[in-house]
């Protein structure tokens, strides 16, 4: 079983060695002899191998770490041979779990101590192929990355983003076609399930969508021990973790039905939540979901109807919205989105993973950009005041909000679709010649034509947009991000799905390089200056 040249009492002793559970040593061993490599070893170093297994556990974790230089080459030798093959193992096993990741070369890092070491390379289907640093921290040393600059944090087959092309793909298709052809809903179903549904898919998906939209009614209570001035985002964030208080049964974040349960519950009810927000804030009734309504028209039916007075949504507004909702339903691995998985990796329950979401994308670099532009605008106030604010943007006093993106240095492609609806938005509601618009516009046409933009790839960016749409539909500057976080939600719950059912799950924990004090000894507070 063990190979032909190991003796009975060395099988024996790994076998005992595995009882005392330093498995993870143990496994080296494993898949060197079952790699056959045990059989190829000479005389020599047979001798060099047997003398390892006599080592404490200890010394022998300290000679793979590549803490101790030996004397003997022999033994040196057989020591480099077993954490070869088990790093070429760690990449076969990765490449067995996750069939679509294929390994086709190395690259080799030179520590300067005499180790080289080959980490595998792994090909994307489209964008940059990665690096396999996993087994890096076995050097001695971390990768230093703050900000994830250059960093892949999972494998994704969701969303994809060419900034430079300034491309969009959820799972494949493009954000230009699903914007033209497709709905909030429909791309949620694809996103989650990875392909677009059949009519009966659709259909069911819909109609469970729809049909579970309502909140417990104790909710209603709930929201009532919020201030009236509160902020929205601090209510949504606070609502959504609560909800998971309001279905108190045991969530087992490992069971698919309870996954599949947890991830249609909180979209169907996201519109609600986000809804009661503005209510509450408006001192207004909370307003009953209409089941007859799509997805869109019934955000708007909760935001805007009032108990007293029907609300017919205007469709032009309506299918703006579910626009905004679907260009805005996933991005790949953003900040609110990394930290629903870092949330999520911990086994927490997806309610307040996406609560952790909603509080990262409350920030002004990320999904406060839409609140922000508009503050901008009014702050500007006047379109002859445009020059004079761009000068400042220029030296540097301040930055134009709604423009620039980490990963987009070309035209964000949801921004070119959503200056066609704001178009549409302006012209259905006669709001073109409206002061604003018209400073949003003047400030726009400034950027796309200025040397200083253009130098910095600072084109508008979705959120410029969507900003002057949300404003035009009669939705308060403070609710923007609220929007965006109803549409991402589809987006979080996608990724932290696909995580779990991923193989290679693992609870998330970055490293640090450590630059404060080394040990000191506490200084009573009489001696201190
Ligand atoms: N206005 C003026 N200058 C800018 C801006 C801006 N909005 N964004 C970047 N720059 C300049 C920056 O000053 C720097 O110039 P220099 O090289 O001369 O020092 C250069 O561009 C690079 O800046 P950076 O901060 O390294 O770029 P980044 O990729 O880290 O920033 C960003 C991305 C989105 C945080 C930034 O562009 C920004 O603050 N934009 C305004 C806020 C905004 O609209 N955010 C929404 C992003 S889209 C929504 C989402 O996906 O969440």
């Amino acid at each position: 079983m063990y190979g032909k040249t190991m003796d009975y009492v060395s099988i024996e002793k790994l076998k005992w060695r595995s009882r005392r559970s330093m498995l993870e040593l143990d496994l080296y061993f494993e898949r060197f002899i079952n790699t056959g490599e045990l059989a190829k070893l000479n005389e020599v170093e047979l001798l060099a191998y047997q003398y390892l297994l006599t080592l404490e556990d200890g010394d022998l974790l300290t000679l793979f770490q590549w803490k101790k230089e030996l004397a003997d080459p022999a033994l040196q030798e057989i020591v480099n041979k077993i954490a070869r093959i088990n790093f070429y193992k760690e990449y076969f096993m990765t490449e067995q779990m996750n069939s679509s990741v294929e390994a086709v070369k190395a690259v080799k890092v030179d520590f300067g101590n005499g180790k080289v070491v080959e980490y595998p390379i792994y090909k994307a289907t489209i964008g940059q192929d990665v690096v396999d640093f996993r087994t890096f921290g076995k050097s001695g040393m971390w990768s230093y990355d703050p900000a994830f600059l250059a960093t892949a944090a999972c494998e994704s087959k969701i969303t994809y983003i060419d900034g430079d092309k300034g491309q969009l793909f959820y799972r494949g298709y493009p954000i230009e076609q699903l914007a033209e052809h497709s709905t909030h809903l429909e791309g949620a179903y694809l996103l989650l399930r990875g392909e677009l549904p059949t009519q009966a898919q659709k259909d069911e998906y819909e109609h469970a969508i729809l049909r579970h939209n309502m909140v417990p009614d104790q909710f209603h209570s709930f929201f009532k021990g919020f201030r009236r001035d509160s902020h929205p985002m601090a209510m949504l964030g606070g609502a959504v973790s609560a909800m998971a208080a309001f279905y108190p049964e045991d969530f087992d974040f490992t069971n698919a039905d309870h996954r599949r349960i947890a991830i249609r519950r909180l979209i169907a009810k996201m519109p609600t939540i986000v809804a009661m927000c503005y209510r509450y804030n408006q001192g207004l009734p909370f307003m009953y979901p209409q089941n007859n309504l799509d997805y869109a028209s019934n955000f708007l039916h909760m935001m805007f109807a009032t108990p007293c007075e029907q609300y017919k949504p205007n469709p032009i507004i309506a299918k703006a919205f579910d626009r905004i909702l679907l260009l805005h339903a996933d991005h790949e691995q953003n900040a609110s989105t990394s930290t629903v998985r870092l949330a999520g990796s911990s086994g927490t329950h997806p309610f307040a993973a996406v609560a952790a979401g909603v509080a990262c994308l409350w920030g002004p670099s990320h999904g406060g950009a839409n609140e922000a532009v508009l503050k901008m605008l009014t702050e500007i106030g006047d379109e002859s005041k445009v020059e004079e604010y761009m000068q400042g943007v220029k030296d540097k006093k301040y930055r134009l909000m709604g423009f620039g993106h980490r990963v987009y240095k070309n035209m964000d492609p949801r921004a070119s679709i959503m200056r066609q609806t704001c178009n549409d938005v302006l012209d259905a509601l006669g709001k073109r010649e409206d002061p604003l618009f018209k400073l949003a516009m003047k400030l726009e046409k400034i950027a796309l034509e200025d040397s200083y933009f253009i130098d910095h790839k600072l084109y508008p960016n979705v959120d410029f947009y969507s900003g002057i749409i949300l404003q035009a539909i009669g939705i308060p500057t403070n609710m923007f991000t609220t929007i965006f976080a109803l549409a991402r939600t589809v987006g979080w719950l996608a990724q932290w799905q696909e995580m779990i059912e991923d193989a290679d799950f693992k609870i998330g924990r970055p490293r640090q390089l450590y630059t404060g004090y080394t040990a000191r000894d506490y200084v009573a507070v009489s001696e201190r200056k």
